[in-house]
């Protein structure tokens, strides 16, 4: 843990660059770092800033994430729907994945945690939710599909992101490339191990393929949000901020994007080291 009362609730600019000092692209990009006291406040600011989105723009187009991390989120969010407080009636959902090989109904699949966790609770209407079909016999039509769907929904306007302890995000796996597009994706073991939850905790019946959005399809997003709890991200959280850009840590591509809000809690801060506080 890092010690010190100065990094509850912290609220800081957070200017990305190499060790060196210099920008990582020729032009400095500022990333927005928040880092709370707990996994609890984290989601909860969480549920808040995405709120925010869709009372700003009821219409918004939101990419959704899946996993431990984002289960206060969704919690979150039905209760502020539930009072009245967030009207997600008029949003587009995209999910960022699902695994290869299951359907739908499956008690592991995304589709099942989506419905139980969100859209079972929430007024999201069916024909805007819009998933990854994992029993799709033409993964590559499904995919270049799923792109053009976000496409003539006009884009994502928020891309709600977790980060794997390897650095993927959604199920870009490290090697994943920038240009990469939503594509038919091998799992890596620990990645397959992080959710054998969803599978009676044996990572054996974790399907060892998936489909995912794209990093080109991330970028394109007009906001991010990057959540992450736990020390067993600090190492991830630290290299997407401190390392390379490079597809061996897919995560250091969201450096490329302008416009990125980081909420993470003291435990998956512990590895950072080098912060500008600017308030
Ligand atoms: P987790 O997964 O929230 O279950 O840790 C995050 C991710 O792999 O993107």
């Amino acid at each position: 843990m890092m010690s010190g009362p100065d990094l509850e609730n912290y609220s800081s600019s957070y200017s990305v660059n190499k060790p060196s000092g210099r920008p990582v692209t020729g032009q400095k990009r500022t990333l927005e770092l928040e880092i709370f006291e707990s996994e609890q406040s984290t989601l909860e600011a969480a549920a808040t800033f995405v709120s925010d989105q869709v009372n700003n723009r009821q219409e918004s187009v939101l990419l959704l994430p899946t996993g431990r991390t984002p289960l206060t989120l969704y919690t979150q969010l039905v209760s502020r729907s539930q009072a009245d407080q967030l009207d997600l009636s008029r949003v587009t959902t995209f999910n960022l994945d699902e695994f290869y090989g299951i359907g739908a109904d499956h008690p592991g699949s995304y589709h099942s945690y989506m419905r139980r966790c969100f859209f079972n609770q929430v007024p999201v209407a069916p024909q805007n939710i819009n998933m990854l079909d994992g029993t799709t016999p033409d993964p590559v039509a499904e995919c270049r599909s799923y792109d053009q769907k976000i496409e003539a929904a006009g884009g994502i306007d928020l891309a709600v992101l977790g980060i794997g302890a390897n650095g993927h995000i959604g199920f870009n796996e490290p090697g994943s490339t920038q240009d990469s597009r939503t594509r038919l994706v091998v799992l890596q073991p620990e990645t397959r191990a992080s959710n054998a939850f969803l599978f009676d905790n044996q990572p054996a019946a974790v399907p060892p393929k998936a489909l995912t959005v794209g990093i080109a399809t991330i970028l394109q997003a007009k906001r991010v949000l990057l959540l992450a709890t736990g020390e067993i991200k600090a190492q991830a959280v630290y290299d997407m901020l401190n390392g390379p850009v490079t597809a061996g840590l897919p995560a250091s591509f969201l450096r490329l994007h302008p416009s990125v809000s980081i909420m993470i809690d003291r435990n998956a801060a512990e590895r950072i080291n080098v912060m500008q506080r600017t308030i």
